[in-house]
């Protein structure tokens, strides 16, 4: 099949998209790019009387390139863009998509729409048919998608640089197999745990992701809510969206309180004091970021938050500066540029350790070498991390980078581990390189951008009950049996 090259060109169509009747998300993508101008077109039969003859014909013609933009690509640079100045559309591929298309239509709770991986048969079935379930956390990607604006979409699913390591990220997980032990007792499995003196129901904990209010507008509050439901642990992001205090207020969940290091230290130690002030239980300084990674998703963007969208913890200085719009820059970038201390070294952890009582998790680490200073300087937990591939690009998987650093700090802290977390069988693999529990970023502000608390609490849960089928069909009943030999 030739690409529609001719689509860039076509009047008819840049007019069907001015006047809304070529919709510009809809039901119809999957892993492409998102962002206004991505060419979804409604295409089923209940909507072509909103189009013209010129209209249908062009529909008919690129109805089976949009189903086949529908396939997981393999090559994330595919899309459909259009300039959002210009109005000219185009789809890039480098290898153009080489598997089949995703399937029908899923409603669950309401209006919502996710792609499976499915059958061939898809392409040619109309579009409207099948009513699916959402049964794993990649499920919630694409009725999220379709429920957030394309920016924030871009911004949350990015990484930096050519997206290596967010892809690398994953592939780890899914070069491992597991290695089943069988006549084991497992009519009992439990997937309880105590981490730094909270009890927890569930290894997998949330990750400090920024700005939640992008997914749903209660924000961070309903993500606590929906944790507490699942029993499991929540990172705060120093740049969450509502205020610490809100937070700790909702929740019912053991809460960290996460940190960049600022350049203005007045505002870091009133953040360290209010988070211990409002009950949280640890904090944790995030180390691989003296300054923002370039995402290019939110650089062709020109990335700004939403008006009615601020760094709640934060003196409006900053908000003010994550509104200003710059053609070719993230307004993120340029305020991680200004505000963050890039210069901080090992040696300033005394003074953050002097300033609260809180135990300090360092997020961030790859190596050995920086694990052992970690514990050395005091930490009381390790999270192996590459920033979800949004930071260092090219940077080891943090998968692969987790037992290099388990054995450094050889029992002296929890090492917790987050990146593609998707499956239970992924927090299994972790489990088993030693990782005392995992971190989730992504899926969570998926289940909150579709249905709030429930959602966060139904990709927690499905998680943890993955993982205890895991547990139970791989022969392992508790979390300490757990371990290499589980593996390969
Ligand atoms: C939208 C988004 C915002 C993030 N914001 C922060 C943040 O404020 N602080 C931080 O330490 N990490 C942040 N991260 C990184 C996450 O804590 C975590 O390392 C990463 O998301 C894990 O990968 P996953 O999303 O594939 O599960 C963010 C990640 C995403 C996707």
């Amino acid at each position: 099949m030739a690409e529609p090259a001719a689509v860039a060109e076509s009047a008819p169509l840049m007019a069907a998209v001015e006047r809304g009747t070529v919709c510009l998300v809809s039901r119809l993508d999957a892993d492409l790019h998102g962002n206004k101008g991505m060419l979804a077109l409604l295409s089923d039969d209940r909507h072509r009387d909103r189009f013209d003859a010129s209209e249908l014909a062009l529909l008919d013609r690129f109805l089976p390139w949009t189903r086949l933009a529908r396939a997981r690509v393999t090559d994330r640079s595919a899309c459909w863009r259009t300039h959002r100045h210009t109005g000219r559309t185009w789809f890039s591929s480098r290898h153009c998509c080489t598997e089949v298309p995703a399937g029908g239509p899923v409603r669950r709770r309401g209006a919502l729409w996710s792609p499976t991986r499915s059958t061939a048969d898809d392409l040619a079935a109309p579009d409207g048919g099948a009513t699916l379930t959402i049964v794993c956390v990649d499920d919630y990607r694409a009725p999220a998608r379709a429920r957030l604006a394309a920016h924030n979409w871009d911004y949350i699913e990015g990484g930096s640089g050519a997206e290596l390591t967010l892809d690398a990220n994953r592939q780890a997980f899914d070069a491992v197999h597991l290695k089943p032990r069988v006549l084991v007792d497992v009519s009992a499995c439990s997937s309880a745990l105590q981490l730094l003196g909270a009890d927890l129901a569930t290894p997998i904990g949330v990750a400090p992701t920024a700005f939640h209010r992008m997914a749903h507008p209660d924000g961070e509050c309903a993500t606590a809510r929906g944790a507490g439901a699942a029993g499991a642990l929540t990172v705060v992001s120093m740049f969450s969206s509502r205020t610490l205090e809100e937070v700790a207020a909702a929740a019912h969940c053991p809460l960290w309180m996460q940190l960049y290091w600022l350049r203005d230290r007045r505002q870091l130690a009133d953040l360290a004091q209010r988070a211990e002030r409002a009950g949280y239980r640890a904090l944790v300084l995030t180390v691989d970021t003296p300054q923002l990674a370039q995402r290019r998703r939110d650089v062709r963007n020109a990335f700004v938050l939403d008006p009615d969208i601020e760094p709640a913890n934060l003196p409006p200085v900053h908000s003010a500066a994550q509104h200003h719009r710059q053609e070719g820059r993230s307004a993120l970038a340029q305020h991680a540029a200004q505000s963050f201390d890039a210069s901080i070294t090992w040696a300033d952890l005394a003074w953050l350790r002097e300033i609260t009582a809180l135990p300090l998790v360092v997020k961030g680490i790859l190596t050995a070498e920086d694990a052992r200073l970690a514990v050395e300087h005091g930490a009381a937990g390790v999270i192996v991390s590459n920033h979800g591939g949004r930071q260092l690009d090219g940077a080891v998987p943090s998968l692969v980078a987790l037992p290099e650093v388990v054995a450094a700090v050889a029992g002296r802290c929890p090492v917790l581990v987050d990146g593609s977390v998707r499956s239970g069988r992924d927090v299994f693999v972790a489990l088993a390189l030693g990782a005392g529990a995992v971190l989730v970023g992504r899926p969570v502000l998926w289940g909150l951008a579709v249905s709030g608390a429930e959602g966060v609490a139904d990709v927690l849960t499905m998680l943890n009950r993955e993982l205890t089928e895991v547990m139970a069909l791989a022969g392992r009943p508790r979390l300490t049996d757990i371990d290499r030999s589980a593996i390969r």
